[in-house]
């Protein structure tokens, strides 16, 4: 193929990232903070993490998880629930916690904890939109009558609208849009809303789950959609708009919990994550539009300075192992033993 050998970039941010805890975490963290100067790391623990205190020492643990030497930055987020008292947003702030996690209970991968009726949160909201803190929003509904492939374009219309309305200057993220829906409506939603964009949704299509049979690596949630939908996040995130930005959503499991008869939903895309959207990017024609997605917007929208270091990628072909061991477990990496044709120098 045509096109550059080398592509530098102003180090780049992950703003939607799963680095669970223990072993787990150990495995994962390092794969991150090679390729990012910041992440934002989602609360859906097993525990919850709901508190300020429970956010510190979270991002303790992240900090001894990440080989010395490695210059990373963990930005926290607190897992919204019915009952986060609207007192806990002074304290989030001061400790510098940048966001509060939107999970409709049950929606998800440990949102068991998660809010039943936005409702309840009005107050607590009301707080973080004084104190400037986010919402970073899983946006589906649960309501078992909506076929799963419209869920996110359903929670456009009973959530994300009325909630835009009644908290106009929130600073609002929809997280890993899937469907040209919310693509649209995050278009056209004024400053104050922006939306994450995975690799795995712009790369792929609902085919990949069942090409050849059930493939479980290839779910996560919200499901892969149809091509039409790909497409309209390909243009969204080549766009150059600024406010669509990098977040992986990287989500590992262990492999005999996805490969399971009611496997895990998440796909992991840490090991390769900026290659993966280097190669959506170049099939789209705009690799010149990557350093704005995955390194200016995302700080830009969240108040923080941009980074100052570069990273670099070759086109170097690569194939990323199919398997890293994870604590007692095997994690197997979106599309791993597939050739790579860029590769992140480090
Ligand atoms: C995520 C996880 O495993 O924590 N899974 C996923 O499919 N995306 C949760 C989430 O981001 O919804
Ligand atoms: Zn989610
Ligand atoms: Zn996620």
């Amino acid at each position: 193929m045509n096109g550059p050998a080398t592509l530098t970039l102003t180090r780049p941010d992950d703003w939607h990232l799963h680095l669970r805890d223990g072993a787990a975490m150990a495995a994962v963290a390092p794969h991150t903070a090679a390729q990012f100067g910041r992440a934002i790391v989602m609360p859906n623990l097993k525990l919850p993490v709901a508190t300020t205190a429970q956010a510190l020492s979270y991002k303790e643990r992240i900090i001894k998880a990440v080989p010395a030497g490695m210059d990373f930055d963990p930005l926290m987020t607190l897992y919204l629930t019915d009952n986060t008292p609207p007192e806990e947003i002074a304290r989030a702030r001061d400790a510098d916690i940048v966001a509060l996690k939107l999970y409709p209970a049950g929606a998800t991968t440990n949102s068991d904890a998660g809010v039943t009726d936005i409702r309840k949160t009005y107050r607590t909201l009301e707080a973080m939109q004084r104190a400037g803190l986010k919402l970073l929003v899983h946006g589906e509904v649960t309501d078992p009558a909506i076929d799963l492939f419209d869920r996110e374009a359903v929670f456009i219309d009973r959530v994300m609208i009325p909630l835009r309305r009644d908290f106009p200057a929130l600073k609002i993220v929809f997280e890993h849009i899937t469907t040209q829906e919310a693509a649209q409506y995050v278009a056209e939603a004024g400053e104050h809303t922006a939306a994450t964009i995975t690799a795995h949704h712009l790369l792929y299509n609902r085919n990949a789950i069942f090409l050849g049979g059930i493939r479980p690596h290839y779910y996560c949630l919200p499901v892969l959609k149809r091509e039409l939908h790909r497409q309209a996040l390909v243009r969204a995130a080549t766009s150059g708009g600024a406010r669509f930005f990098l977040g992986t959503d990287s989500a590992p499991h262990p492999a005999h919990l996805k490969e399971h008869a009611s496997g895990c939903a998440g796909c992991y895309t840490a090991h390769a994550a900026l290659e993966l959207y280097a190669v959506a990017f170049e099939a789209a024609g705009a690799l010149d539009k990557l350093e704005g997605f995955a390194s200016f917007h995302g700080p830009d929208f969240y108040g923080l300075p941009r980074n100052t270091g570069q990273v670099t990628l070759a086109r170097e072909p690569w194939t990323p192992p199919e398997s890293y061991p994870f604590g007692d477990g095997q994690l197997k990496p979106l599309a791993g033993g597939e050739p790579l044709a860029w590769r992140l120098r480090v």
